[in-house]
């Protein structure tokens, strides 16, 4: 199991820590979070879409951010990529139920379409990851997992610094800042945008191998 040398740099506090502190269970920290503005993106958010899971999972699957599907329903990965997310799980012989899901970032962060009604994803920046990460690491705290498997270079990188490429390290066996036993893998929705057929195909048998070793 490897450590890291990518930039890990942990000296700010997060502006959630405060309020992620006291709480001891995932329902108090799902509550408290719901009426978080430590960062600007409650504002066009529908509401915070906290984690999801057993309170004592083994694995932990973190990606960035809930996408549109997310933010109105309330629930991490219900969208596109998250579908996609659950068949590989099922195909990987994962039981959803048994994972505990959530994101780096709580809120939808998105921009008009140019002459459109879509609400177009914008990748959080870092400030906006610094203030969520209370929430993440009371998260884990809580959850204790085994395993935190991440989702795309925006989650992966928030524990393992800013140099830190999912293409160098992807399904290596690696540890979290926490001890945790940690992975990186693609996002689903990465997968989904491939070109071709054949580009999808062969990420989706390395993304099913990850999930795999991730939950054994
Ligand atoms: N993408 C994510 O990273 N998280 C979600 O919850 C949905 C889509």
């Amino acid at each position: 199991m490897g450590t890291l040398d990518t930039g890990t740099v942990r000296p700010k506090v997060s502006a959630s820590s405060a309020l992620a502190a006291s709480p001891r269970s995932i329902g108090g920290l799902r509550s408290r979070a719901a009426a978080c503005t430590a960062c600007p993106l409650y504002g066009r958010a529908t509401q915070t879409v906290f984690g999801e899971g057993p309170a004592r999972a083994k694995l932990m699957i973190v990606g960035e951010q809930p996408g549109d599907e997310e933010d109105r329903e309330g629930h991490p990965f219900v969208g596109p990529a998250g579908r996609y997310l659950d068949k590989c799980l099922d195909e990987a012989g994962i039981d959803r139920n048994d994972v505990y899901l959530t994101n780096v970032v709580k809120h939808f962060k998105w921009v008009p379409q140019p002459r459109g009604k879509r609400r177009i994803h914008s990748k959080p920046n870092a400030a906006e990851i610094l203030a969520c990460r209370g929430w993440l690491e009371a998260e884990i705290r809580i959850v204790s997992p085994d395993t935190i498997l991440c989702l795309g270079a925006t989650a992966a990188q928030a524990f393992q610094g800013r140099r830190f490429s999912v293409l160098e390290h992807r399904g290596k066996i690696l540890r979290s800042p926490d001890g945790a036993r940690f992975l990186a893998t693609y996002h689903p929705s990465a997968i989904l945008r491939m070109p071709t057929s054949q580009d999808r195909a062969k990420a989706k048998a390395l993304f099913l191998e990850d999930l795999r070793r991730a939950a054994t």
